[in-house]
C-alpha cells in the first residue's frame, strides 16, 4: 500500500509544473513555443536564463520534497517509499492531469530524485549519473543528448551500486520513458537539426 500512496503523493507534487507557472507569470504558453515542452530547456530557450533557472530549481525541488516526505510518512520502508514518490513526481511532471497529460520530459524532476538518493543511499549515485549527463551536454552541445545519457545511466548505476532489484526495474522503465519522450529530439539529433544549448533566449 505504501507504494501506491507514495506514487500518488509524488504524482500530485510532480503535477506542479514550474514551466507552466513561469509561463503564466510571463504570459507565455511554453506549450505553443519552441519545442512545446514544459521544461527547463524550453523555458530557457523561450524566456531566457532566469526563467530557465527558476523552472530548473522548482522542478528539482519537487523530486526532493516528494522523496523526503514519503520517507517520513513510511519510515519502515523509507528507501522504496522515496523511490515510488520520486517516480510519481516524474510521472506527474510528464503527464499533469490538468494539462491534458502534456507536460515535460522529467529530467529536472529526475535530478531532484537522484540527488535525494545520493544523499540517503550512495554519494556515487549522483556523482556518476550527473557527471555523465553534464559530459553528454558538454561534448555534444545538446541538452537532449545529456538528458538521454543521464536517464540511461541511472538504472545501470543503480544496478552496479547494489540497489534493490525493484528499484533497478523502476529506473529501467523510467529510462525507457525518458528516451521515448525525447523521440522528437532523437530524430533531430540524427538529422542534424537539434537545437544547440545556449544560456540565452533564442526563440521569439
Ligand atoms: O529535458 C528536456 C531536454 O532534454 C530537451 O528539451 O525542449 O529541447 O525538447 P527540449
Amino acid at each position: 500500500m505504501f507504494r501506491l500512496i507514495s506514487l500518488l503523493i509524488g504524482y500530485f507534487i510532480g503535477c506542479i509544473s514550474m514551466g507552466f507557472i513561469v509561463g503564466k507569470l510571463t504570459k507565455t504558453d511554453l506549450r505553443k513555443k519552441g519545442s512545446g515542452n514544459l521544461g527547463t530547456t524550453n523555458a530557457l530557450r523561450v524566456l531566457g536564463f532566469r526563467a530557465g533557472l527558476a523552472t530548473f530549481l522548482g522542478d528539482i525541488l519537487k523530486g526532493v520534497v516528494a522523496f523526503f516526505l514519503c520517507r517520513l510518512i513510511f519510515p519502515d520502508d523509507s528507501l522504496l517509499a522515496g523511490i515510488y514518490a520520486g517516480t510519481g513526481t516524474i510521472l506527474g511532471h510528464d503527464f499533469p492531469f490538468y494539462l491534458k497529460f502534456k507536460g515535460g520530459k522529467g529530467i529536472a524532476s529526475t535530478i531532484g530524485f537522484v540527488l535525494s538518493l545520493t544523499f540517503v543511499f550512495s554519494p556515487f549515485f549522483g556523482v556518476i549519473t550527473i557527471a555523465i549527463g553534464i559530459m553528454g551536454v558538454a561534448f555534444s552541445g545538446f541538452i537532449s543528448m545529456g538528458s538521454i545519457l543521464f536517464s540511461i545511466s541511472i538504472p545501470i548505476s543503480a544496478y552496479f551500486l547494489g540497489m534493490p532489484t525493484e528499484a533497478v526495474v523502476i529506473f529501467t522503465a523510467l529510462a525507457v520513458l525518458a528516451t521515448w519522450l525525447h523521440r522528437a529530439n532523437i530524430k533531430r539529433l540524427i538529422s542534424g537539426t537539434e537545437n544547440k544549448f545556449t544560456l540565452h533566449k533564442n526563440v521569439q
